[in-house]
């Protein structure tokens, strides 16, 4: 089979970064995808600062073994803290997700708008920074959102424990006049249906994914003169891609798999000098 013209590397702590991945999978239909979940540690909105960054750049190691010509890190607890120390690595682009608050607050007709996010992502410098830089006009409510995640690890996107602690960190928020909810975790778009049935019609939810999928396209093309429809028609139509895990859980594959709507292979992770 003849190379794919791009490959790219994308990770998240979990499955969560999958929401960005299949952005990623629709403008670049021929691009060779690695994607890393990291299982067995998530999740990170939990973890310290040194243990996020740690994990992080083992990983990034492991895609640089892989010969990947960008990265995308499709977890904003990592960008929020690693992007600096991976950045500093690689000799290729990197791209980095954030909460939008910036399009949030232009959006927002109430001009109250909220940001949930992992506890990590919450307290971090970038937030505080892009609130300072975006939020001049606009009351931005910061809600950290712990326990979430496990729920989607699990494939859980709907039962009544999740709508419970999914309810209790919104309700304020819609109390307050929140009309602009900003997804800032990965794994957050796939609650979409049930945060649409909580917030109503009249809220909108931003997810960054499609803005990062165009910002990697825009990227590759400047760095490798690579762009949509060079892919297009690249050669080798299909689209190779590789799934690893951190976890041995065998039920993560079926949770993968229900998340894309399609059936995977999934590789164990080499070991990568687990921190613990
Ligand atoms: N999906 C991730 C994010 O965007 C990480 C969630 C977690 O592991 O806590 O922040």
């Amino acid at each position: 089979m003849a190379k794919a013209l791009v490959k790219v590397g994308i990770f998240d702590s979990g499955v969560g970064g999958l929401s960005v991945f299949r952005e990623i999978r629709l403008a670049l239909p021929t691009a060779e995808l690695i994607y890393v979940a990291d299982s067995a540690h998530a999740p990170y909105g939990d973890r310290s600062p040194a243990y996020i960054v740690g994990r992080s750049l083992q990983i990034t190691d492991f895609l640089v073994a892989q010969d990947v010509d960008a990265i995308v890190i499709a977890c904003n607890t990592a960008s929020v803290h690693a992007v600096k120390a991976i950045r500093a690595g690689c000799h290729f682009p990197v791209i980095a997700i954030e909460p939008a608050i910036k399009p949030a607050a232009r959006l927002s007709q109430s001009k109250i708008i909220a940001v949930l996010a992992t506890s990590q992502t919450i307290a971090s410098e970038s937030v505080s920074n892009l609130v300072a830089s975006y939020g001049h006009d606009v009351k931005v409510l910061l809600q950290a959102c712990p326990g979430l995640v496990e729920h989607i690890e699990s494939g859980d996107l709907s039962s009544s424990a999740l709508r419970s602690k999914l309810s209790s960190y919104l309700s304020p928020l819609l109390e307050q006049g929140a009309d602009t909810i900003v997804l800032g975790c990965t794994h957050y778009p796939f609650l979409g249906l049930l945060l649409n049935e909580l917030a109503g019609p009249k809220v909108r939810l931003l997810d960054p994914a499609p803005a990062v999928a165009r910002e990697l396209v825009r990227r590759l093309n400047t760095h490798l003169r690579v762009n949509e429809n060079s892919n297009k028609n690249a050669e080798n139509v299909g689209h190779p891609e590789t799934f690893y895990s951190s976890s041995a859980s065998a039920s993560l594959k079926v949770v993968i798999e229900g998340l894309l709507q399609r059936s995977v292979e999934l590789h164990p992770l080499p070991l990568l000098d687990n921190l613990q």
